[in-house]
């Protein structure tokens, strides 16, 4: 395969980005007083603005050439084809079925050939059934009592993507459950949970695509101790317990009946599984016609995704703007920087999506890439990201390509301040662009010229909020599929994983270790000691 870096599309590009050196954002606004609508799309339900990034009408047309020429549009189709893209596990990659209420005929590419959609409708409708009988009280712990408080015991994928959304439709939350998210193995994370709730009235839900994640395990193993210690029978677990996963035999182990058990499948991966059943705490808190509308909105994205002519396609748009900057101008971060504060969650959850994704430096085929990759990716809310790292965005010496993303009608009646937290969203975006120059007082000068997309969403509804997780899942595909690499693989995160386990069962060995390098050795003895001389 010829190398990425050599081919026309991106030699074109490369040109391109020397022929447009020195002109600026704001003279790319003033040749074209049509620049704000020419660079804008609709699509879901959602406005993107990304008139302020420096690009023109040929750099994208020379973007969306690499697009085609790295076969975007054929890679998309053969993922909704259900084609086994992810090649080094060897699985299709098919969340949008999970969303695909219409009902369509999905056909992982097996030998099998399974149509996919009755196994989902039926879980659709289980959880219905139970999330249901949770809210309405119907549902009920093992003293009679109704549910109140609601744990997820998950981690990476089995919780970010639910908290995340718990979050965001909090406006939509059932009065009497109060939902918790327990993931870090730091016994601090459950321990905290615990010590406020009660045994009676709690239900976790223990959440794992492969229901072998230590964390996971360790959390739900002092889940069923809490509970047991407080006089509760074994017989209570099946009152207490459900179980997301696809591993029913390991669920079964634990001691989880199975009957509570809500099943989803190898070709959901886990930081795209928010739309199964890992998606049961959203049901119980916001409702499982909330859920519905949440695969609905994602579901219109998929479609624009898919039917879209790849020039107004808005994932191919943002992700091809984000390889100008990352591959041609020299970024190396993107930041997230919602103006919601429900959305506070985003940037944490688009950290998994899209660095597990595409934190990659081996090719399809297996060749070290030549080229940037995946940027770090980072954020935290406006406006409070302005009163602590924003000072490095106007005036630091990195370019920091920023994602406003802001509401136009707020869910609650403070107006007032909804007009000053738009007010201040729009002014980031101009003051990063425009600057402001001063000459005799150079600590006061901005550069401006820096780039940003803003994303309007007309209320935070889950359809709207469904459009925006598809929008930056098919942003991060699309990369992928430029950069030639593995968006659906993780195989970067298990040599640490190997490694915990073998240095967990040192920290109880009698003497000193010296197995490892000096470092960890020191690190692994020094712990141990201390450790002693605590009991
Ligand atoms: O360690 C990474 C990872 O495999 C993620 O990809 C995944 O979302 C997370 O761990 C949790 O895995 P599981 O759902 O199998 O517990």
């Amino acid at each position: 395969m010829t190398s990425l870096t050599r081919t026309p599309a991106w030699r074109a590009l490369a040109d391109h980005r020397d022929a447009l050196a020195g002109i600026s954002i704001r003279a790319l606004f003033e040749r074209d007083p049509e620049r704000a609508a020419r660079f804008s799309l609709d699509a879901a339900g959602l406005f993107v603005d990304y008139s302020k990034n420096p690009v023109d009408a040929d750099t994208i047309a020379r973007l969306v050439a690499l697009a085609r020429e790295a076969g975007v549009d054929k890679h998309r189709d053969a993922m909704f084809a259900g084609e086994r893209i992810n090649r080094t596990e060897q699985r299709a990659v098919l969340h949008v079925a999970l969303r695909d209420r219409s009902g369509a005929q999905r056909i992982v590419d097996g030998v099998d050939h399974v149509d996919v959609w009755p196994q989902v409708a039926a879980v659709l409708a289980r959880m219905r059934t139970f999330s249901d009988a949770v809210r309405s009280g119907a549902w009920r712990g093992h003293t009679g009592r109704e549910i109140t408080d609601v744990v997820n015991i998950g981690i990476g994928g089995s919780d970010l993507g639910p908290k995340m959304v718990c979050e965001a439709l909090k406006p939509y939350a059932h009065e009497r459950l109060t939902m918790h998210f327990v993931s870090n193995v730091d016994g601090a994370d459950i321990a905290e949970v615990l010590k406020r709730a009660n045994p009676e009235t709690t239900l976790f839900i223990v959440s794992s695509k492969t229901f072998t994640t230590r964390e996971t395990l360790a959390n739900a193993h002092t889940a069923r101790a809490w509970l047991l210690a407080s006089g509760a029978p074994e017989a209570a677990i099946a009152k207490h317990f459900a179980a997301v996963s696809t591993n029913a035999d390991a669920v079964a182990t634990f001691g989880i009946d199975t009957a509570n058990m809500f099943e989803f499948w190898d070709w959901v991966g886990g930081r795209y599984s928010l739309w199964s059943a890992i998606g049961l705490p959203i049901a119980i808190m916001a409702g499982m016609d909330a859920f519905e509308q949440l695969l609905d909105g994602a579901h219109a994205m998929d479609r624009h995704f898919a039917d879209a002519p790849l020039e107004r396609n808005l994932p191919v748009l943002l992700a091809m703007i984000g390889i100008w900057h990352q591959n041609f101008l020299g970024a190396t971060s993107q930041l997230i920087a919602p103006y919601d504060n429900y959305l506070h969650r985003l940037p944490a959850y688009l950290q998994q999506l899209d660095m597990e994704s595409n934190g990659k430096s081996v090719t399809l085929g297996g060749e070290r890439v030549d080229y940037a990759t995946g940027p770090v990716i980072w954020g935290e809310p406006g406006t409070n990201g302005q009163h602590a790292f924003f000072q490095l965005l106007h005036q630091g010496t990195a370019i920091i390509p920023t994602d406003f993303i802001v509401c136009m009608r707020p869910h609650h009646t403070l107006d007032a301040h909804h007009d000053i937290l738009v007010a201040n969203c729009f002014a980031q975006s101009e003051a990063l662009m425009n600057g402001s120059r001063s000459v005799d007082e150079p600590h006061r000068n901005f550069e401006g010229n820096r780039p940003t997309n803003t994303i309007c969403i007309d209320m935070l509804d889950p359809a709207s909020l469904g459009a925006l997780i598809a929008l930056y899942e098919h942003k991060v595909f699309v990369q992928g599929v430029v950069w030639q690499i593995n968006s659906f693989d993780q195989w970067g995160v298990e040599l640490g994983k190997k490694l915990a386990v073998a240095i967990e069962r040192e920290l109880a060995a009698p003497g000193p270790v010296s197995s490892h390098d000096g470092s960890t050795n020191q690190l692994i003895n020094r712990y141990n000691a201390r450790r002693r001389a605590a009991t």
